[in-house]
């Protein structure tokens, strides 16, 4: 089970797992599986089934908390069945090797207690924003190779504190988009080295917003310390 705020990466880790092992990713969508005929909860055990014919895999199920969140209440959650029989099927589905389930939720705290109860899920790990030595791997990636040499990193780094990867993405292609347009503009050939500099990039950093919020930092930090398992 992994958790953490939007855009850190849960989704990217769970693909990774699956090309490390070389196994198929298979993701399901409760959202569009709760659209077939006979409902949710069917279509969930029909799609494990079919899984069940695979030799590996990765089962990747997103947004997990829409069909395990807690149950109970009075009148019962509309979700409990479905609650029910994931359970069922995680259960079973531990019962066979060469296979994989990863969850992913935003809202850890909303989850079924018996969905994280030990037995269920070996793992549960926070997935959270990114340290200095990961966000200088993440920023590597995004800025053009030709320009990395010319590029402070050290400086983006820092600046970058707080800011998801996909923060990072949106704000690298801001400034090859802003670099394009100057070019385009003023319609001279930039020198080498002076395409894209330091400063475009902490101008388009500038110029995003942080989509974690410090009060999520603080919820999730609670999450990891009452509900993280590793
Ligand atoms: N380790 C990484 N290196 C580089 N880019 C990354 C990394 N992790 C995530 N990203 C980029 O950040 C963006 C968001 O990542 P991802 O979709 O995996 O986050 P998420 O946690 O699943 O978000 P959500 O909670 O909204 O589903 C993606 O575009 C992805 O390419
Ligand atoms: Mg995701």
């Amino acid at each position: 089970m992994l958790f953490g705020p939007p855009g850190t990466g849960k989704t990217t880790f769970a693909r990774a797992v699956a090309s490390r092992l070389d196994w198929p990713f298979v993701e399901l969508f409760p959202s569009r599986l709760s659209d077939t005929p006979g409902g949710l909860a069917a279509a969930l055990r029909t799609s494990f089934e079919v899984v069940g014919h695979l030799e590996h895999a990765v089962v990747f199920i997103d947004e997990v908390e829409e069909i395990a969140s807690r149950r109970g209440g009075i009148p019962p959650s509309p979700t409990q069945g479905v609650t029910n029989e994931l359970l069922k099927l995680v259960a079973d589905f531990r019962d066979h090797s060469g296979r994989l389930l990863i969850c992913a939720t935003n809202f850890v705290r909303a989850l079924d207690a018996a969905f994280l109860r030990h037995g269920r899920f070996d793992y549960v790990i926070p997935i959270g924003l990114p340290d200095p030595e990961a966000r200088a791997a993440i920023w590597q990636r995004y800025i053009p190779a030709s320009v990395v040499p010319s590029i402070d990193l050290g400086v983006l780094v820092a600046a970058s504190d707080g800011f998801t990867p996909a923060d990072i993405e949106y704000a690298a292609r801001k400034a090859s988009q802003e670099a394009l347009a100057r070019a385009l503009r003023t319609g001279d050939e930039p020198s080498p080295g002076e395409e894209l500099t330091t400063n475009d990039y902490l101008a388009a950093l500038a110029g995003t917003r942080a989509t974690v919020s410090e009060a999520t930092v603080v919820e999730f930090l609670d999450d990891i310390t009452k509900i993280a398992r590793l």
